[in-house]
């Protein structure tokens, strides 16, 4: 069992494989008692009251507890607690407080989904226990179920948390985070994404320090700058050793991540919806749900960590029939030929993928209405028959018939201002009547909170893949909002728009995964713009960022595998010099960083020499032999690029059999030390064969000494496939 609720003392235990969160109930408020490896038994005496009140008041004739100084489950703003609230509301009568207090419980088996949202599930039940934890405001009628999924097997608990109006006037919520935890020490270090478009994803880690931490967007997607997770660690934790907990939000929105230390050298971490830019009218008798946070804790560093996320985002998230089996190997048209093709420039790049045995070639932006820049036809998703006589249909004929798949670009949330659909319908993109409409790249935001544009973009979308031929979609989003009204909703729900707008995203991306289960589906925002677990509930793979740099992509890499699985990134072999960076990277070098996530190339076939073609064709051999392996396997950051002159990883199969390690030098040093890479995760009793050299190795040699790497060549690699052959 791995939720236990003790009546005696109102313990709650929630256990999963390798760490315990205990809870309890007191005087009708719900404490936070330990988060950390197992434990058994009553933990009671964790409570501790210190009587620090330091200007804070008790509550109730100063009998009660001093509210600011316990650990709170889900903290709510009004009464005496002055730290960050997770929750905040309006009452009818102006007053804002919400004074939560259990007044039941529910342990359920299994986990249900959440209407409307994104979330991990589950294949039987057996998978997950939940707990609903009842609280009730007993004078504004405001109900809470805070919801505990314990995946046990996969270390796992996410929170979630529903608000219900049982009042009979309507509340406005002011803030409804998805979780919140009170650690009773400041001891941590703070992890966390932070980035631009073409650098997303850095690392940045500080110590905890007095104040509020605060990583969020207000930009209307979960953005490039910083990404919707907060990962805390004891100050020396590492790789293989330490405490690491982790809150990533399942959500493309909007979003606020937060770890305050407080006065009393206490640490509250809050994760959710951000409240700067959401509010939300509750009318009486309706409910509103939060989106789901995930939770993980590991006691033996951030490898375990991040496995156990990706593990669980690759499996419980991901869904469809892409989730399990090796993406295609696909060559993207984008940095081909940007907007200059037309039919027969795609024909004879299909006709070389067919060569090269690239098994899916996908047409960029550039197909449809009169775009041939990127100032307008947004919205004008039929086919440019002056570029393409013939239509797709006429590509993936040809293509389908050489045994190559065609996959297609839209970017169904935007519009362009010069485009059929938007003299049609001025009115529907986000703005307000009264005020300038600011362009992003010469584009609006369609207002994704109407149903009517929700249904035109699904309709769109769904017609061109109805056609048939079209395997795979990249799904764009290249810019962020501003001016986001929406002129449908009332004056006072402006502040809803955020939240309705992804409700009208999944809603549209639900049906089309209904319709067209046998299409790809990859999210893309100017690459990682929107790289969140929101996302990858509906589409399994993301373009991880316009950066197709390999030795920028290290870092973008090495970043992002914090909290998501490698299958997630979409990683191409890009041409020399590359396009963004000028940067001039060997071939094997470009194949290497690439291999990791779901592989391609973002080239132009017809523009190799013979021996690159070659490589080309040996590389697509390699990633089909080794991509499962490679997307199923376990990931290990080994050598960090953000410190080091270097990166190395290597992903190990579940069995232990093979392993793929990869080494980059990122900068040469005259007379360089003498590298070496100690591999992570293998059988120390195994003997491994390295593929391209025939050496072999026991696996603790390979773990313990390692591998010699090059160090005289900058940008130079090394790619090692070992086998267990004893
Ligand atoms: C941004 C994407 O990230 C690129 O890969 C490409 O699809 C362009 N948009 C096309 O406009």
């Amino acid at each position: 069992m791995s939720v236990i609720f003790d009546q005696s003392n109102g313990q709650y235990s929630l256990h999963t494989k390798n760490y315990s969160y205990i809870m309890q109930e007191k005087e009708g408020f719900l404490l936070h008692l330990y988060w950390g490896k197992k434990i058994f038994g009553d933990c009671s005496y964790m409570f501790r009251e210190q009587g620090r009140a330091a200007f804070s008041p008790r509550m109730e004739n100063c009998d009660g507890f001093i509210l600011d100084d316990i650990p709170l489950e889900y903290p709510c703003w009004g009464r005496a607690d002055m730290r960050t609230p997770a929750l905040e509301i309006t009452n009818p009568d102006g007053s804002v407080i919400v004074d939560l207090r259990v007044v039941g419980r529910r342990i359920e088996k299994g986990k249900q989904g959440i209407k409307g949202l994104p979330a991990v599930y589950t294949e039987n039940e057996s998978e997950c226990e939940t707990l609903v934890v009842e609280m009730l405001d007993s004078v504004s009628n405001i109900a809470v179920e805070l919801y505990y999924c314990v995946l046990e097997d996969y270390d796992i608990i996410t929170r979630y948390t529903k608000i219900i109006n049982k009042g009979d006037s309507e509340v406005r919520i002011d803030a409804a985070a998805s979780a919140a935890v009170d650690f009773d020490h400041i001891k941590f270090d703070v992890i966390s994404n932070f980035g631009t478009h073409c650098r997303e994803r850095n690392i940045e880690r500080a110590p905890l320090t007095h104040g509020r931490y605060i990583m969020s967007s207000r930009r209307g997607a979960s953005s490039h700058v910083h990404n919707p997770f907060l990962i805390l660690t004891s100050p020396t934790a590492d790789e293989v050793s330490g405490d690491a907990y982790g809150f990533v939000l399942v959500y493309s929105g909007n979003f606020t991540a937060e770890i305050a230390a407080t006065q009393f050298d206490s640490a509250r971490a809050v994760i959710g919806l951000n409240p700067d830019s959401f509010c939300w009218t509750l009318g009486a008798g309706e409910e509103f749900t939060t989106p789901e946070c995930v939770m993980s804790y590991s006691g033996e560093g951030l490898d375990t960590l991040s496995y156990n996320f990706s593990r669980v985002f690759r499996e419980r998230l991901a869904r469809g029939k892409y989730r399990d089996v090796r993406r295609p190997v696909l060559l993207n048209s984008w940095e081909a030929c940007y907007f200059g093709f037309d039919s027969e420039r795609l024909i004879k790049i299909g006709d070389s993928c067919a060569e090269l045995g690239i098994e899916l070639m996908v047409i960029d932006d550039g197909w449809f209405g009169k775009r041939n820049n990127d100032n307008c036809s947004l919205g004008d998703w039929y086919v440019n028959e002056e570029k393409m006589p013939g239509g797709i249909k006429r590509i993936s004929d040809h293509l389908n018939a050489k045994g190559v798949k065609l996959g297609i670009w839209f970017e169904p949330e935007m519009i362009s201002p010069d485009s059929d659909l938007y003299r049609a319908h001025p009115d529907w993109c986000l703005h307000y009547d009264n005020r300038p409409r600011s362009e992003g790249r010469y584009q609006l935001i369609l207002d994704l909170t109407r149903q009517d544009v929700c249904d035109y973009i699904y309709e769109s979308v769904a017609k061109v893949l109805r056609e048939g031929g079209i395997s795979y979609v990249k799904w764009d989003f290249n810019r962020n909002m501003s001016e986001a009204g929406a002129m449908l909703l009332g004056k006072d729900r402006q502040r809803e728009v955020d939240f309705r707008y992804y409700l009208g995203l999944y809603s549209v991306l639900e049906r089309l995964n209904e319709e067209f289960p046998d299409v790809l589906f990859e999210s893309c925002s100017g690459g990682g713009g929107r790289f969140d677990a929101g996302m990858l509930y509906y589409m399994p793979q993301v373009w991880t960022s316009d950066n197709s740099d390999a030795i920028e992509r290290l870092r973008i890499q090495y970043g992002t595998s914090l909290v998501y699985p490698m299958s997630a990134m979409s990683a191409h072999v890009s041409a020399s010099p590359n396009h963004q960076t000028a940067h001039v990277t060997p071939f094997d070098t470009r194949f290497t960083v690439a291999l990791t996530g779901s592989f391609g190339y973002e080239l132009d076939p017809t523009a190799l020499s013979s021996e690159e073609q070659q490589k080309v064709r040996e590389t697509a051999e390699l990633y089909k032999e080794y991509g499962e392996m490679l997307a199923k396997g376990r990931y290990h950051r080994l050598r960090d690029p953000h410190n080091e002159p270097c990166s190395a990883w290597c992903t190990v199969s579940e069995d232990k059999s093979v392993c793929v390690a990869g080494y980059v030098l990122t900068h040469v040093r005259l007379y360089g030390n003498n590298e070496r890479v100690q591999l992570r995760g293998l059988d120390p009793d195994a003997i491994y064969k390295e593929r391209f050299t025939g050496a072999t190795y026991r696996g603790d040699q390979l773990m313990n000494f390692g591998l010699h790497a090059p160090t005289t060549l900058e940008f130079h690699s090394i790619l090692w496939i070992l086998e267990k052959i004893d």
